[in-house]
């Protein structure tokens, strides 16, 4: 259950087996750099290929960036036990730093510093279908129950790092956005190249148009799906059963259409409508 797996941490869960009274700590004590780079994301939305596509770009498109570290170490998230384990005060700049934090949450130095951030959205129902297959593969997260009470855990947020609504809003109303780009998983399935160019832009990386080309490839997800430092294969079965459901599932656009009845996806768009009615962003699957 809920009450034996997470840690209620300023009113959202948190798996116990990733996050500690510690490793909060830390991340609210945490000193950022101006050369920093952060990958925000509510989970499910696109967390992992981020993790791919920084990286490659800072280094140039150099494949080693992605193949010497497991993207956990490569890119770790802050709140994480094993952010404080990685000596990052040692690390040479430019790091690249994962949070699934609200923007609200972020400790003071971030707002001192506001380091460059990469917030990645997806449409809240394949975040829900892709969280719906993979809660059921782990030994830390509750396990989702039926679909349709998964969906009104979903919707109300009694999931770890509370409602996909409140994180998307909470850094869209962000005060300062001139350190922030967003961007959507269904762009960058669109068109990757275009995305990374994007991207590469917004870091100041100038690339040449044959390494964005290379780097894109390389994170087609048939592609990266065989990097074994980013496909969480190395992670013990008794944590991430695998054989239920990969970790790179299917990674497309519009998967809940295979998933949600017509009856959950009108509940799901008379939630979404009322709880984001104030939003003046136009998403991409609106
Ligand atoms: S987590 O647990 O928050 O870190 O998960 P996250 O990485 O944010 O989301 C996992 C989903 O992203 C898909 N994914 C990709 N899609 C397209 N291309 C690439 N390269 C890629 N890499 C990861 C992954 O398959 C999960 O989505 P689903 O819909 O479950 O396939």
């Amino acid at each position: 259950t809920e009450a034996e797996l997470y840690t209620l941490y300023k009113g959202m869960y948190l798996p116990s087996h990733l996050h500690s009274p510690q490793s909060l700590a830390y991340f609210e004590g945490f000193t950022f750099r101006p050369d920093d780079v952060v990958i925000a994301t509510y989970p499910k939305s696109g967390t992992t290929w981020m993790q791919e596509i920084v990286p490659l770009i800072m280094s140039g498109g150099d494949p080693a960036a992605v193949e010497s570290l497991h993207n956990w170490d490569r890119a770790p998230w802050l709140e994480e036990q094993r952010a404080s384990q990685l000596n990052l005060e040692e690390r040479p700049s430019p790091r690249v730093l994962t949070t699934h934090f609200k923007y609200n949450l972020m400790p003071p130095s971030f707002f001192e510093i506001k380091p460059k951030v990469i917030y990645v959205m997806r449409n809240p129902k394949d975040v829900f279908t892709s969280a719906f297959h993979y809660y059921g593969t782990t030994s830390y997260m509750v396990k989702p129950g039926s679909q349709s009470e998964f969906l009104h855990k979903f919707l109300d947020g009694i999931v770890p790092f509370n409602s996909w609504f409140n994180h998307v809003k909470d850094w869209l109303n962000a005060e300062d956005k001139g350190h922030i780009m967003y961007i959507s998983y269904e762009e960058m399935k669109m068109d990757l190249k275009d995305s990374v160019a994007r991207i590469a832009q917004f870091l100041e990386k100038h690339l040449d148009r044959e390494v964005i080309e290379k780097i894109a490839e390389r994170c087609l997800f048939q592609n990266m799906k065989l990097n074994k430092m980013s496909n969480y294969s190395d992670v013990p079965q008794e944590f991430m059963d695998q054989t239920k459901s990969e970790f790179l599932r299917k990674g497309i656009a519009g998967d809940w259409k295979n998933q949600l009845t017509a009856a959950e996806a009108e509940y799901f768009d008379t939630v979404y409508k009322d709880k984001m009615k104030d939003v003046k962003y136009t998403f991409v699957w609106d």
